[in-house]
């Protein structure tokens, strides 16, 4: 018995939780992501994909397809992809996907965000695509799995293994292979400067010492987790590149903590949302590069006067001010990556509300790891 426990402990390196270890290993786990892919003085990437410049400059759409952290990734890829590669990006739950008439197969790109390899919702998705006869790519974790059998091609975000339920070092991985996607094929279209391509390579190079910052301030998130671990309800908002971080934000408490979380696009709140916001529901915005902060400004002022503590995750302005709120999370400067770094405060936070009410954060109830069933 006590030897089982010891051997559980030291593979979960000390930590109580894999979900906690695993968060900690981002820093590691996104230079993994990145070693040797980087040409940041070249403004381009050295990624090993066969799609040939023919192809990617005659592409008419790049479509990602993927189920639940996943889809969130291929959200905030398809807004990097139209940014920085100048092509129709999109991005479909893989359950609701159908490759539909109309469009020229030859000249879509149909990638798979997948985690596990595994999904069935995911393979059934990109077989369609396949069936239809669109180029095919997964972007996944892990070698051999049955996605990687099926597409022309794959691209590894080499997060190493996850065990937790809740996905959270290779969310950071996905789409931190995803932008060196971007820059791959933007470059490969001359649609993408190189100096531009440049400052990007630069912020994901940064991201690691960033994503750090972020872990160190840990203490802190406990700390208002367990003060808010009673609310209603949890909210979180962000625009753009934030957005899909609103998500996840949100998926990840309701996932371990079971309480009621919901992310919304900030500009939405007033549509609707906003009925639900009281003293009691905490709103977590996501305010960074990439997210027109200073509209998100505004929401979280209306979200304010109907009295909800507003906790930001926000990086520094031009003229170096943050907004003023309850609780403000600093996010470095690191361009359009910062809702990456934001994100790990809201995965912290996730973990800490769940801790708090001891919940069993690496396998919460009716979730499993990988569902390969549709
Ligand atoms: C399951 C997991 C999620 C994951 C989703 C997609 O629902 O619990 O954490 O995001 O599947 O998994 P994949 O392996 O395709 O990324």
């Amino acid at each position: 018995e006590t030897i089982e426990w010891e051997a559980d402990a030291a593979e979960k390196g000390g930590y109580e939780h894999y979900m906690r270890k695993e968060i900690h290993e981002q820093p590691q786990s996104l230079r993994q992501t990145i070693a040797g892919r980087l040409d940041v003085d070249g403004g381009d990437v050295d990624l090993d994909v066969s799609l040939s410049e023919e192809q990617l400059q005659s592409l008419d759409e790049i479509e990602f397809v993927a189920c639940g952290t996943s889809y969130y990734a291929g959200l905030y890829a398809a807004r990097l992809f139209e940014t920085l590669a100048d092509v129709r990006a999109s991005v479909t739950i893989a359950s609701e996907y159908d490759f539909g008439g109309g469009r020229d197969p030859w000249r879509t790109l149909t990638v798979a965000v997948t985690q596990s390899g595994e999904t069935a919702d995911t393979l059934s998705a990109i077989r369609a695509a396949k069936q239809a006869g669109a180029q095919t790519l997964a972007v996944t974790n892990t070698l051999g799995s049955t996605v990687t059998r099926e597409v022309d091609d794959s691209v590894f975000i080499r997060a190493g293994p996850e065990i937790g339920v809740a996905a959270t070092k290779t969310f950071a991985s996905q789409v931190a292979t995803l932008a060196l996607l971007a820059v791959y094929v933007g470059r490969r279209r001359n649609a993408l400067r190189a100096g531009r391509a440049s400052t990007l390579l630069e912020n994901l190079r940064a991201l690691p010492g960033a994503v750090q910052q972020v872990l160190d301030n840990e203490p802190v998130v406990e700390e208002l987790a367990d003060t808010y671990a009673d609310s209603e309800a949890f909210f979180f908002i962000g625009r753009e590149l934030a957005y899909p971080v609103a998500l996840e934000g949100a998926l990840k408490l309701k996932e371990i903590s079971y309480d009621h979380a919901e992310g919304f696009a900030a500009g939405e709140l007033k549509h609707g949302p906003l009925a639900l916001v009281t003293e009691e529901t905490p709103v977590l915005a996501s305010l960074t590069d990439g997210s027109r902060a200073e509209k998100t400004h505004s929401n979280v002022k209306e979200v304010q006067a109907r009295g909800a503590p507003v906790i930001a995750a926000a990086s520094a302005d031009g003229d170096g001010t943050r907004p003023a709120v309850d609780e403000q999370l600093p996010v470095p400067n690191i361009g359009l990556v910062e809702p990456l770094a934001a994100n790990v405060y809201w995965q912290l936070f996730a973990y800490h509300v769940a801790a708090n009410k001891g919940r069993p954060i690496d396998k919460p109830r009716n979730l499993a790891k990988s569902v390969t069933v549709e």
